[in-house]
C-alpha cells in the first residue's frame, strides 16, 4: 500500500508539470494568423511613429543617415561600440575604389557590471582607456597624422539625434542605468572623456548598431534596405522614404531617404502572445511597462523566461523537493546556458542536467524532467524567433516588399518582388542555431515560399561596429571627395 500510495503521488506531481508546461505552450502560441496580425501592427505602428513625436509606442528615430557606404570610403578609421555585454574596439583600413574590400581589427571585453550604473564620467573614461590601450598596442598602423583620427560610435540606445554626429539620450535599455546621463548628449561624453585621456579624435558618426548593422550590408550588397539586431537587446532600422517621414515635413536630402531607428524593442501590440511569466518579469525589472517586445525576443531575457518557468514548474508540482535559493535569482539563467541546454543532443541530456546542477543548483534531474526543461527552452526560443520575424514581415510590409503591394496598395498582379536582403546581427543569430532556424521558417510560413525566396537574412558579424567606421568615413570632413 506504501508503494502504490508513493506511486500515485509521484503520479500527481507529474501531471502538475506537464500542466505547467501545457499552460506556457498554449501562452506562447504563435500560429502563422496570429504572427500576420503582429505583422499589421507592425506596420501600423510604423505608420504612426513616422506621424508624430509620440505618436506610437514606436520611436521611430531619425538618424540623418542618408547615404550609405558604397565602397568608395577610404582611409583608416576607428570605430566604438558600447551597449551589449561586450565592449568592443575595431579599427578598420577602406581601400576605396568600390572594391568593398576592407580589413579589420577588434578587441571585445565585457563590460565591468558596476560601470552599467556607475556615473557616466566613469563608463566614458573606461571606454576612453580601452580605446587608448588599443591604439598604442596596436600601434597607429596607418599614415594618418594625429590631427586626423576620426570615429565612429555605435551607442546602442534610443538617441534623439541632432545630426548624424550628436544626439542625446533618451532613456537607458538592457540594464543599464546611469541617471546623470538621460537627456546628455552622448558624442559630448566621449569627446571629454578622449581629452581627459589626451587622445585627440573626434566623433565623426554617432549610430545605433542597427545602423552600423545596416551601413555594412548596404557596403557590401546595395540590395540590403533594413537590418536586425537580436542580441542583448533587440532593434531594426530600415530605409525610409524621406516624404514618409511626417513628423520631419520640410527636411530636403539629396538621396530622398533616411535611415529610421524603429527602436522596435519597445514595440507593443494585443497581439502578442503574453504569458503571465513575461507580466512579472516585466514588473519586476528595472524599466517595467518599456520595450515589451525586447523582453519576449532578445538574450538579456530569454534565459530569464525560461527560469521562472522551471521554477513554478519545480514549485507546483514539489516533484524533486525543495528547490535552491538559486533559483529564485533574477537573471541567473543567461540565455547562452538555456541555448546549450536546448541544442544538448546528447542521449541523456548530459549538458542539460549539469547545467542544472551547476548554475541552479538542482541536482540530480530525472531524464524525463531534463526532456521538459528542453522543451520549455523550445517554446520560449521558437516564439521569440516567430516574433521577430513578424517584425521583419511588418518592416517588408511597410515599404512594399512584402509582395502584397505595400499598405499604401498597388495592383498585385503588378508586382515584380524585388530581391530584397536584410542584415541581421547579435548572438542570438549568429550563435543560436535552432533560434535562426525557427527565424527562417517562420518567414517562409507568414510570406510564403515564392515572396520568401526573394528575401535574403544575410548574418553579420562586428557589422555594426565596421558600420560605424563606414559612416565615419562617408561623412568625415576629410573624405569628402567620396562622398556622393
Ligand atoms: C535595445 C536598444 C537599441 C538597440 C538594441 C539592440 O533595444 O534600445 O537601441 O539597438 O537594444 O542592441
Amino acid at each position: 500500500a506504501v508503494a502504490v500510495g508513493r506511486r500515485m503521488r509521484s503520479r500527481g506531481k507529474w501531471k502538475r508539470v506537464v500542466r505547467v508546461l501545457r499552460e506556457v505552450e498554449e501562452g506562447c502560441e504563435s500560429s502563422v494568423g496570429r504572427l500576420r496580425q503582429v505583422v499589421d501592427a507592425m506596420a501600423v505602428e510604423m505608420h504612426a511613429g513616422l506621424a508624430s513625436e509620440g505618436g506610437s509606442k514606436l520611436k521611430m528615430l531619425l538618424t540623418y543617415v542618408h547615404n550609405l557606404p558604397n565602397g568608395t570610403e577610404k582611409g583608416t578609421y576607428y570605430a566604438l561600440h558600447l551597449g551589449g555585454t561586450n565592449f568592443r574596439v575595431l579599427r578598420v583600413h577602406l581601400h576605396g575604389q568600390q572594391s568593398s574590400l576592407l580589413e579589420h581589427e577588434v578587441e571585445r571585453q565585457p563590460i565591468p557590471q558596476h560601470l552599467m550604473t556607475s556615473t557616466s564620467e566613469d563608463l566614458f573614461d573606461f571606454i576612453a582607456s580601452s580605446l587608448k590601450e588599443f591604439i598604442e598596442k596596436e600601434g597607429d598602423g596607418s599614415e594618418l597624422s594625429l590631427d586626423r583620427r576620426e570615429l565612429g560610435f555605435t551607442f546602442s540606445f534610443p538617441v534623439k539625434q541632432m545630426s548624424v554626429s550628436s544626439g542625446i539620450l533618451i532613456k537607458w535599455t538592457k540594464g543599464f542605468s546611469i541617471v546623470d546621463m538621460e537627456g546628455i548628449d552622448v558624442p559630448g561624453c566621449l569627446q571629454e572623456a578622449l581629452t581627459r585621456k589626451g587622445l585627440d579624435m573626434k566623433v565623426a558618426a554617432l549610430v545605433n548598431d542597427t545602423v552600423g548593422t545596416l551601413a555594412l550590408g548596404h557596403y557590401h550588397d546595395s540590395d540590403t534596405v533594413a537590418s536586425v539586431v537580436v542580441g542583448t537587446g533587440t532593434n531594426a532600422c530600415y530605409l525610409e522614404r524621406v516624404d514618409a517621414i511626417i513628423k520631419c515635413q520640410g527636411l530636403l536630402t539629396t538621396s530622398g531617404y533616411m535611415v529610421v531607428n524603429m527602436e522596435w524593442g519597445n514595440f507593443w501590440s494585443s497581439h502578442l502572445p503574453r504569458t503571465s511569466y513575461d507580466i512579472d518579469l516585466d514588473s519586476e525589472s528595472p524599466n517595467p511597462n518599456d520595450q515589451g517586445f525586447e523582453k519576449m525576443i532578445s538574450g538579456m531575457y530569454l534565459g530569464d523566461i525560461v527560469r521562472r518557468v522551471i521554477l513554478r514548474m519545480l514549485l507546483e508540482s514539489d516533484i524533486i523537493g525543495p528547490i535552491s535559493s538559486k533559483l529564485s535569482m533574477p537573471f541567473i539563467l543567461r540565455t547562452p546556458m538555456m541555448s546549450a541546454m536546448h541544442e544538448d543532443d546528447s542521449p541523456d541530456l548530459r549538458e542539460v542536467a549539469r547545467i542544472l546542477k551547476d548554475i541552479l543548483e538542482i541536482p540530480e534531474v530525472p531524464l524525463k524532467l531534463r526532456k521538459v526543461v528542453v522543451k520549455v527552452c523550445d517554446v520560449v526560443t521558437r516564439r521569440a524567433a516567430r516574433l521577430a520575424a513578424a517584425g521583419i514581415v511588418g518592416i517588408l510590409k511597410k515599404i512594399g516588399r512584402d509582395g502584397s503591394g505595400g499598405i499604401t496598395g498597388g495592383r498585385r498582379s503588378d508586382m515584380k518582388m524585388k530581391r530584397t536582403v536584410v542584415a541581421v546581427e547579435g548572438g542570438l543569430c549568429s550563435s543560436y542555431t535552432l533560434f535562426r532556424e525557427y527565424l527562417h521558417e517562420a518567414l517562409n510560413e507568414i510570406l510564403g515560399e515564392d515572396i520568401a525566396k526573394h528575401v535574403i537574412l544575410k548574418v553579420t558579424e562586428d557589422g555594426s561596429g565596421i558600420g560605424a567606421a563606414l559612416l565615419a568615413a562617408s561623412h568625415s570632413s576629410y573624405n569628402l571627395d567620396t562622398v556622393q
